[in-house]
């Protein structure tokens, strides 16, 4: 998938808020951590990862080579890049004291396998610390489904959309505990994106969920798609400064 570093870093206060809570998140941090980044974008907030855990080895993992081009600048001793999927990573040999992730496992099909699977790569004593957004609630998601389930885009989609794989936060919290995991926190936290204009709601979604969509359609329905999916947020915001209450979910544990 197409990712544009440049686009997904226009909001880089609203996302990468989540991430330092995320950060907060991760406890009893001794020097010499072995630590996975799954999905790790630009490699940026990698870095503060890595500088946050003494001596740790850090890798961090994504599958767009887009994303990855600048990483090399965060790159040290201690703190590597790879593109690889994160399915792929997870059938490799290996585990880590500490598995992270940012913003991507809602990219990953089916948690009911992802979770099991990743946590099966945590050290005994290790831990587990996600933040993902819970697409389900947030309506610039929703319309983006609705857009795509109208016509003409749904007969020219061929029955492709993209719906959130993101489980409820109960169902992760039982994950946790069914795998042996101790110590949980589940939290659900609304990140505001406070904006003027309904076209910054669009370009928050264009950079990410949009993209699959943008894929798929053929050429002569990309913009009236756009055009389409712009007046379907206009007319849900009608009020200024728009407050877009976007919802992620806040997951750690140790095992
Ligand atoms: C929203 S970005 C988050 C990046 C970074 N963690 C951050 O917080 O800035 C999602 C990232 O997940 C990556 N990604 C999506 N699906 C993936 C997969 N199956 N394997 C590896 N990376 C994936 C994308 O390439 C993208 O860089």
């Amino acid at each position: 998938m197409p990712w544009d570093p440049v686009k997904y870093g226009h909001f880089k206060r609203e996302r990468s808020a989540p991430f330092f809570d995320a950060l907060q998140l991760v406890q009893d941090v001794k020097p010499g951590l072995s630590v996975i980044d799954l999905g790790c974008g630009t490699g940026e907030l990698t870095r503060h990862l890595a500088d946050r855990l003494p001596d740790a080895t850090v890798v961090g993992v994504d599958n767009s080579a887009e994303m990855l081009q600048e990483a090399g600048t965060f790159t040290r001793d201690g703190l590597s890049f790879v593109v690889r999927s994160i399915q792929d990573q997870l059938a490799l040999p290996g585990q880590w004291d500490l598995i992270f992730s940012n913003a991507a496992l809602q990219w990953v099909p089916d948690h009911e396998w992802l979770f099991p699977a990743v946590i099966d790569k945590i050290k005994p004593g290790g831990q587990l610390v996600v933040q993902m957004p819970a697409q389900h609630h947030n309506i610039a998601n929703r319309l983006l489904l609705q857009t795509a389930a109208s016509a003409p885009y749904e007969q020219a989609l061929k029955g492709f959309k993209r719906t959130s794989p993101v489980l409820d936060t109960d169902r992760y919290a039982q994950l946790l505990f069914r795998h042996g995991g101790t110590n949980i926190t589940a939290l659900e936290k609304i990140y505001p994106l406070i904006v003027e204009e309904t076209e910054e709601v669009f370009n928050f979604v264009a950079a990410t969920g949009m993209i699959p969509y943008m894929e798929a359609l053929p050429e002569e329905l990309k913009a009236p798609f756009v055009a389409d999916f712009k007046a379907r947020i206009a007319a849900y915001f009608p009020d200024r400064p728009i407050f877009y209450p976007f919802r992620r979910i806040l997951l750690s544990a140790r095992f």
